[in-house]
């Protein structure tokens, strides 16, 4: 396993064509899901700087605290709550621009201006969402959709 990541480009769109391949050989290296979804979490924050990523998984009617990178953060967010149980309610990957305009956000840190919020599955079911939040206004946009969303896949490769 690479023991530290190489980042050499500028561009959001560049950075990410660098970080997928140096976080696939990470993850495909490893089966445990939890080692996993760490070093994710610790790749993303090193070369992206946010505020916060983690993920939390679907425990009963909750989603509930997994690995995470940043500040404390809240354990327990109920079905359809906040940016995450919107995502998981709907299915779907939310984009929040400014997190003050999200009707329901919970906010776990004040320092949180802006958020990316995407379900994850493995073997099919719907496990859990990657939450990630910015110290910024508008800092995720669909070039972290579409990275964010390809990157988690690599949790469900050898399940
Ligand atoms: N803001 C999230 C809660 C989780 S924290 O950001 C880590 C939400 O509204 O669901």
């Amino acid at each position: 396993m690479a023991e530290q990541i190489t980042i050499t480009a500028q561009s959001k769109e560049e950075r990410y064509k660098e970080l997928y391949p140096q976080v696939e050989s990470v993850l495909c290296g490893e089966t445990d899901l939890i080692a996993n979804m760490a070093n994710m979490t610790a790749m993303l924050k090193e070369v992206f700087d946010f505020l916060w990523v983690g993920f939390y998984l679907i425990k009963g009617n909750e989603l509930v605290l997994g690995p995470f990178q940043g500040p404390l953060a809240c354990t327990r967010i109920k079905y359809g709550r906040g940016v995450c149980g919107t995502a998981w309610q709907e299915e779907t990957t939310q984009i929040v621009p400014d997190v003050n305009l999200f009707p329901g956000h919970i906010a776990c840190s004040s320092s949180s201006k802006s958020e990316i919020v995407l379900p994850f599955h493995l073997n099919n079911i719907l496990a859990g969402v990657l939450d990630i939040d910015s110290d910024q206004l508008n800092t995720f946009d669909h070039t972290d959709k579409k990275w964010l969303e390809s990157m988690v896949k690599f949790l469900d490769k050898k399940l």
